[in-house]
């Protein structure tokens, strides 16, 4: 197969570093990840079109952040470096990054003074950028010339076309920077020289002949979770392989309510496969029963469902495969990838191979990022219902009760999120929100019902917009949604009396609540 045509993102530890990728894979470009271990001999033998040196937490004159080898910066690939990026190819030519006057946060006036480079080509020359950063570069280094600064930043933007080097201090992949596409775009198409060609039709074709291709005659299994990853993954291997393939289900009971039906109906009356529930509801309320921290009760649902999952497994015959839905964020969140960022929270459904089986992977969408895999399954037939549903985590309620989990109070849950759910479908701002659902805390409170006291639990609402999920906002709720969730949830849930509405932001807070 010919080489494709892809431009590598090197991870000096951004927390936009995704975010980098996939703006240029909307541009039709491919775009991969990369850990600042990639080597001289790496970028000669796969040839991208181009690098792009991410940000980073880093100072460039502290002992030990991230760098990569010099040597690749003299290769004559077009290298685009962003925030740290810019500071490290600036260092790397001998300039001298030094500590801001004052640290730059957030929008920032952009003055181009060199409005001809072929970065800013097509954009005006006042522009607003987003920054985030406490070092800048004092001066140009030799070679390069000054194309942009702000009022604290003597070079946000430098480059040396000759070398085929680009420097921003700013972000252009933050939504904030919001004609920042424009300038990958410039970046991809006229410095890199990059096709476009790169589209989810022939992603679908060619995943379906690579997997007949690796897989022929033998039989695959396929875990589904009733999330679109897994989903898509099945429906995928469907195509290409049919009856070789079988589904198995494992039903842990933290579902939201109807939604494990659900699932079965798709598979089985849609795509006709073979598909096999597992009721382990039982078996997970009991390994967690009286366990109260957010992290145990993740280890305990993810290793429960393995072994579920196995023993199912082991009764089926003659397979040699294992379809798994892992995704590109899963790839380079768990395989070190993005090995300079922290880790907030375990995710389950990563990795969940039976070890012992010794099954070989398939897992044709881990080039993928989340709105790719939409595209996919769309493409796939999978109905805009279940391709749009909100996300859903793999523990499941398990992580929206705090304190012990229990089937009696995922009954409470499942009601209230129902009501969530059902409500917030029929308002007008529905296709504005991200995720919503239910929590239900570990605590009580008084309350009055006709002339009775009542001492119930609250829920609390979680409604969010975003668009990556690593940052997001409350949602704007509209008073009369919010009033009618909270009438629905405390006269039909009978253990209910409060409902209450969280508005946090991530960062500081995650999504979930634990
Ligand atoms: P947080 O709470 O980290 O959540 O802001 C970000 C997104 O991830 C989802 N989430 C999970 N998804 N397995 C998953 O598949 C998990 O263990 C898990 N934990 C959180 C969360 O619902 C939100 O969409």
């Amino acid at each position: 197969m010919a080489q494709q045509e892809k431009i590598i993102v090197v991870d000096m530890g951004s927390q936009y570093t995704q975010l980098i990728a996939r703006r240029i894979r909307e541009l039709d470009v491919f775009s991969e990840i990369r850990t600042t271990d990639i080597t001289l001999e790496d970028i000669k033998h796969e040839m991208p079109i181009g690098l792009i040196l991410s940000g980073g937490p880093g100072s460039v004159y502290v002992h030990g952040s991230p760098e990569i080898d010099p040597k690749i910066l003299e290769l004559g690939i077009p290298i685009l470096g962003i925030c740290y990026g810019l500071q490290f190819i600036g260092r790397m030519h001998g300039g001298e990054v030094i500590s801001a006057k004052a640290a730059e946060y957030g929008k920032t006036d952009l003055q181009v003074v060199e409005p001809d480079s072929v970065l800013f080509r097509n954009l005006n020359p006042e522009l607003i950028c987003w920054m985030s950063h406490g070092d800048v570069l004092a001066s140009p280094p030799k070679g390069f010339r000054l194309v942009a600064k702000t009022y604290h930043t003597p070079v946000a933007a430098m480059e040396n076309p000759a070398r085929k080097l680009y420097a921003v201090q700013f972000h252009p992949e933050v939504t904030h920077t919001p004609w920042g596409v424009e300038l990958l775009r410039n970046f991809a198409f006229e410095v890199c020289k990059a096709g476009g060609t790169w589209k989810v039709s022939s992603f679908v074709e060619d995943a379906t002949a690579n997997i007949r291709e690796s897989v022929k005659s033998a039989r695959v299994l396929c875990g589904i979770s009733g999330g679109i990853d897994s989903l898509a993954t099945a429906v995928l291997v469907q195509r290409a392989i049919g009856e070789q393939l079988h589904c198995i289900f494992v039903d842990h009971g933290l579902m939201r309510m109807n939604e494990a039906d659900q699932v079965e109906r798709v598979f089985k009356k849609q795509f006709k496969a073979n598909f096999q529930r597992v009721n382990a509801a039982r078996r997970f309320f009991g390994k967690l029963r009286g366990v109260t921290n957010p992290e145990r009760k993740r280890k305990i649902i993810g290793r429960e469902f393995i072994r579920v999952f196995e023993e199912a497994a082991l009764k089926v015959k003659n397979v040699k495969y294992i379809a798994q839905g892992t995704i590109y964020p899963d790839v380079v969140e768990s395989h070190g990838v993005g090995k300079h960022q922290h880790v907030i929270k375990s995710h389950h459904n990563v990795g969940g191979l039976p070890r012992t089986m010794k099954l070989k992977l398939v897992e044709p969408l881990r080039d993928l990022f989340k709105d790719e895999v939409r595209k996919v399954a769309l493409n796939l037939g999978v109905p805009e219902s279940v391709v749009y549903r909100q996300p859903f985590p793999g523990p499941g309620l398990a992580i929206r009760i705090i304190g012990a989990v229990t089937p009696f109070k995922v009954r409470i849950l499942q009601q209230a999120d129902a009501i969530i759910q059902e409500e917030l479908a029929s308002s007008e701002i529905y296709a504005d929100i991200g995720q919503a659902f239910g929590v239900l805390p570990d605590i009580r409170s008084v309350g009055v019902m006709g002339d009775r006291r009542t001492y119930g639990y609250p829920i609390i609402l979680r409604i969010v917009t975003t668009t990556d999920w690593m940052t997001a906002d409350w949602a704007r709720i509209p008073y009369n949604v919010l009033e009618t969730i909270s009438n629905r949830i405390i006269n039909e849930v009978p253990q209910v009396n409060r409902v209450a509405y969280d508005i946090s932001s991530k960062p500081p807070a995650t999504i979930e609540w634990e």
